[in-house]
């Protein structure tokens, strides 16, 4: 039975490290080789991921990966992605390359909002609380001043705040509902920031506010904080051809067409589908957020309550066929940023940046919305074609045959023997053994 650790995060990282292996290791002496083997040899470079969270003790490396050929906007892109699902980054590939042949991709951002709240009970009347609250908001602005300038100097800061009435849901539940800007940073700091302070400014004016009884004036501030949930900073992305364009040698373009619509048909108003085929979004979207050095549980959660706003989760993408033209698009909400955060620290990150060509926060939620209707592109052109699992086993051959310790040429023999065949895990298994037979 392993005891509670007191003082853990103030120990050293390889007093962390001891502790990790006689708790959990005492017949593995390779589980220290192991964490230490991760390490970074450049000092510095391993001191700052150190640091950017509490008790590291050790990298956990995910592969970093390119999609080029990016037509967005009459522009090519590259786009970085961080990810291990082995198929990912070559279906992402694979669709910037049919739809470059086609006219590539069209993006447009169609707002930027992100939201905040401050949570309170209030016990006294609403209309009195609705009168206070007028002729508070000066002051609530006035009072984020010192955060707010820098932002506002650059065209963005605090662009809404009303107060919202919840006391039917929850007993004497309000809200200041605030709605911000912030231009190229993500914002959680700026906005969080902001709320605390129309927190603190909202419960000592309500002292001071003659028209409250003594029981109105004790108002209690639950929780200040932003929203991952922005229906209003969303952006569209689309791709479109006529429908002949879509033919290959095995299926006419009609064919395909019809089939493809039925499948986002079937994703529009079947859950169980649905969360499958927005989850193949996801795996292009979280790619290129990680890799941007961005927060992809915040974006996660948003999309999938977007995806849930018609009381149904349904697909995120929609697809059509209009006098001969088939089209396709995505409409999603991404709070992105380009600045602040992991941005300057983290020198991937700066790479996958400089590799998009610097982009600010508008042109990222572009090329991610862009990411995520590849990758669903990609996925459903599989499944309604040969099935996924052709794709997928080809990629994950690797896998497989890493997981079997097999040597350069035992793997160069194997991929050569599968190559146009079906893969399955036995049959690989069955031919590297053969192989391994032969040659020993
Ligand atoms: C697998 O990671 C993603 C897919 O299941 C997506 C889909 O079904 O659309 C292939």
């Amino acid at each position: 039975m392993i005891k509670p650790v007191k003082g853990f995060s103030k120990l050293s990282k390889n007093e962390k490290v001891s502790w990790i292996v006689t708790s959990f290791f005492k017949n593995n002496p390779n589980a220290e080789l192991m964490i230490r083997k991760y390490w970074n040899e450049d000092e510095k470079l391993q001191q700052l991921h150190d640091e950017f969270i509490e008790n590291t003790i050790t990298n956990y490396y995910l592969p970093f990966g390119v999609a080029p050929n990016f037509l967005i906007n009459g522009k090519l892109h590259t786009i970085p992605m961080a990810i291990e699902e082995s198929s990912v980054v070559a279906a992402a590939s694979k669709a910037a390359k049919f739809w470059y042949d086609r006219g590539g991709f069209k993006t447009e951002v169609i707002s930027t909002t992100k939201i905040g709240q401050v949570h309170f009970l209030y016990e006294g009347c609403t209309k009195k609380l609705s009168a206070f609250f007028k002729q508070v908001v000066p002051k609530l602005m006035h009072s984020t001043q010192s955060i707010t300038q820098n932002m506002e100097k650059r065209g963005g800061g605090i662009t809404g705040i009303t107060l919202k009435d919840k006391s039917h849901k929850l007993k004497n539940y309000y809200q200041i509902h605030c709605e911000f800007e912030t231009l190229d940073a993500m914002g959680a700091n700026f906005i969080n920031s902001c709320l605390e302070q129309f927190a603190k400014t909202f419960k000592q004016e309500a002292l001071l506010y003659t028209p409250f009884s003594e029981t109105d004036k004790n108002i209690n501030i639950v929780m200040s904080i932003l929203s991952n949930y922005v229906p209003n900073c969303l952006v569209k992305a689309s791709v479109s051809c006529p429908v002949e364009d879509l033919k290959t040698d095995t299926i006419s373009g009609e064919e395909f067409a019809k089939k493809f619509i039925t499948a986002v048909k079937i994703a529009e108003i079947e859950p169980y589908r649905a969360v499958t085929h927005n989850k193949g979004i996801m795996n292009g979207i979280d790619a290129v957020v990680l890799a941007t050095g961005n927060d992809f549980r915040a974006v996660e959660a948003g999309v999938h309550a977007y995806a849930a706003r018609n009381e149904q989760y349904s697909s995120l993408t929609h697809a059509s066929i209009e006098n001969g033209i088939f089209k396709f698009w995505i409409e999603i909400p991404l709070a992105l940023g380009t600045v602040g955060g992991l941005t300057k620290l983290h020198p991937l990150v700066k790479l996958a940046l400089e590799i998009l060509g610097k982009p600010n926060a508008k042109e990222l939620m572009q090329i991610v919305a862009v990411a995520g209707l590849a990758q669903n592109f990609g996925a459903l052109n599989s499944l309604t074609t040969t099935g996924i699992q052709k794709g997928h086993m080809k990629m994950h051959l690797m896998n497989i045959l890493n997981q079997l310790e097999a040597t350069a040429t035992e793997k160069a023999t194997v991929a050569n023997y599968f190559e146009g065949k079906t893969v399955t895990h036995r049959d690989v298994i069955n031919k590297f053994e053969e192989i391994r037979k032969l040659n020993s």
